[in-house]
């Protein structure tokens, strides 16, 4: 009979589970989706005075770009992942007043401030919005079911982000279009001064204004592990989606990547 050692030995690489990161820290691959939710569920209240904070309101314009960028029909049906506080949608429908906008988000709290948003802003017309809890990873809709699939500074918290995309080829109806705007690689002569304002100041705002310290520290290093604009479009691509782009915005601090199922 193997003694318990040798089965050990022999199992512990199959049952190993894998890891990834969550910003600088290595983290199990099963316990970073929960990471995430605390850190969203901690800075919900204060998430939209904290973008605003961090980003002198920059993030307003990236946002209004992205929406007025996209080529879609006035009545198209949207699916928003990762949606949040609704930035996002409440955008689309001011451009697109007729169509309807899915807003997804795995953090209940998020869904929660952005739904109580849209009821007290009378310029969103609510009966145009649905919110809906899922996982970006395993979305909770059928096959070929959206025009367009947007997702905003979300894709670089999930785990596996070629999976998120998978989710977004197969809810997306064919000729569909993916876009999705997120932090990125900024040009290298910026990137000093880029560092010293991202990593001693903004953890110290998030402190400040938001009294959560380390959930801004893990923004900041969460931007530094997510793909350069190359191997993000790489990573589209491999998914089958066609006719990848990106655009840089403000020098790559952010970029938008669109492609077509
Ligand atoms: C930085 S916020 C972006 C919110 C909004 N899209 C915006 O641009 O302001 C990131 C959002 O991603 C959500 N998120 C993280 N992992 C997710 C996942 N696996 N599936 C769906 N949403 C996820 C978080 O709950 C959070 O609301």
């Amino acid at each position: 009979m193997l003694s318990q050692r040798v089965v050990h030995s022999l199992l512990g690489p199959c049952v190993r589970r894998a890891s990834t990161h969550f910003g600088f820290e290595e983290v199990k691959e099963d316990e970073k989706a929960d990471r995430v939710r605390r850190v969203f569920t901690g800075v919900a209240d204060k998430y939209d005075l904290m973008n605003d904070a961090m980003s002198m309101g920059i993030h307003r314009l990236w946002k209004d770009y992205f929406i007025q960028s996209l080529p879609l029909r006035n009545n198209a049906k949207m699916l928003d992942v990762a949606g949040g506080t609704g930035d996002i949608s409440f955008r689309a429908l001011r451009r697109f007043p007729r169509a309807h906008v899915t807003v997804c988000d795995i953090n209940e709290e998020m869904l929660r401030v952005g739904e109580q948003k849209a009821k007290d802003d009378e310029k969103v017309d609510i009966s145009r919005l649905s919110f809906v809890v899922g996982d970006g990873e395993k979305l909770p809709f059928d096959d070929d079911s959206f025009d367009a699939y947007t997702i905003s500074f979300g894709i670089r918290n999930c785990t596996h982000v070629d999976q998120v995309v998978r989710e977004a080829r197969r809810v997306l109806k064919p000729g569909g279009l993916f876009a999705c705007l997120e932090f990125s690689q900024i040009h290298p002569a910026l990137r000093t001064v880029y560092d010293a304002y991202s990593f001693q100041v903004i953890p110290v705002m998030g402190e400040v204004l938001a009294k959560d310290y380390n959930s801004y520290k893990y923004l900041v290093e969460s931007i530094r592990r997510f793909p350069n604009q190359t191997d993000f479009a790489e990573l589209i691509s491999s998914t089958g989606l066609k006719d990848v782009r990106y655009e840089n915005l403000s020098f790559g601090i952010c970029a938008i990547h669109t492609a077509r199922k």
